[in-house]
């Protein structure tokens, strides 16, 4: 594996959403992040909410224990979540915006308007040794707050770029795309990683995978579902070869 080769995180959640829909221990995403592991995902992602809709602090424990590979922890940056974050010290946190009501993570942190908040915030989690991830819009203002706060890592949300995509809207989605290229590289000049992520599929990660500056796709949902028609470890090699093939690794 080259140094330069572009991460596969692996997002976990759903196989909680569908096991907390019975309330049970099936389907495990313990075992979902271990087939992964071994289908070639470099990092596995788990958010854990605050209302515990999917992950619950118990999978996270059995995470920590269970990973070859680097946990990066979603979170919302609220004192609880920084409690257990500094209990796990786990690899990567990405802070994340979190509405109660939402379905998913509906937009990016607003880092430009706290940043003196999410900068103490984030302080102890890089003494802990975290890599601390901001997951932001490509905009070049939360960019710059991202940097000025401290953050070593921006999570680009690809969510408007895939969703215009779905919708057919090929004009909206190729300005998203435009502003994801240009964001990865204005992040990049700061000297932050970039990572992206958000809504992936395999019609919409060959362009994002194609950035050069981008150096980790966090993908969830997708894979998942996909998991369901062919199972989870065809499904997460097929990612990781259109990756290498955007890349031309
Ligand atoms: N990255 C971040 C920061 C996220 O919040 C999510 C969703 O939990 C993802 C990536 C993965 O998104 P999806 O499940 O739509 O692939």
């Amino acid at each position: 594996m080259t140094q330069n080769k572009l991460r596969l995180g692996v997002n976990i959640d759903h196989v909680a959403t569908v096991r907390n829909a019975r309330g049970g221990a099936y389907p495990d995403p313990v075992r979902a992040a271990k087939l992964a592991e071994e289908a070639g995902a470099a990092g596995i992602t788990a958010h854990l909410r605050e209302d515990r809709r999917h992950i619950t602090d118990a999978d996270i424990d059995r995470l920590m224990e269970a990973l070859n590979v680097p946990l990066n922890f979603e979170m919302a940056a609220t004192e609880e979540m920084q409690r257990i974050a500094l209990r796990h010290k786990p690899h990567a946190v990405c802070i994340v915006p979190e509405k109660r009501e939402e379905r998913t993570t509906e937009g990016g942190l607003e880092v430009a308007r706290e940043e003196n908040r999410l900068a103490h915030y984030i302080a102890p989690l890089r003494d802990a040794g975290c890599r601390v991830s901001i997951f932001i819009a490509a905009d070049k203002k939360q960019i710059e707050a991202a940097h000025r706060i401290g953050a070593e890592v921006i999570e680009l949300h690809t969510g408007a770029y895939c969703d215009y995509h779905a919708e057919g809207k090929a004009k909206d989605r190729d300005r998203e795309l435009e502003a994801l290229r240009e964001m990865s590289a204005f992040a990049h000049s700061l000297g932050l990683e970039v990572h992206a992520g958000h809504g992936l599929t395999y019609e919409t990660v060959k362009p994002v995978a194609a950035f050069p500056e981008v150096k980790e796709l966090n993908i969830g949902h997708f894979l998942i579902g996909e998991a369901v028609f062919r199972g989870l470890t065809p499904a997460v090699q097929e990612m990781r070869r259109m990756m290498d093939e955007a890349r031309e690794v």
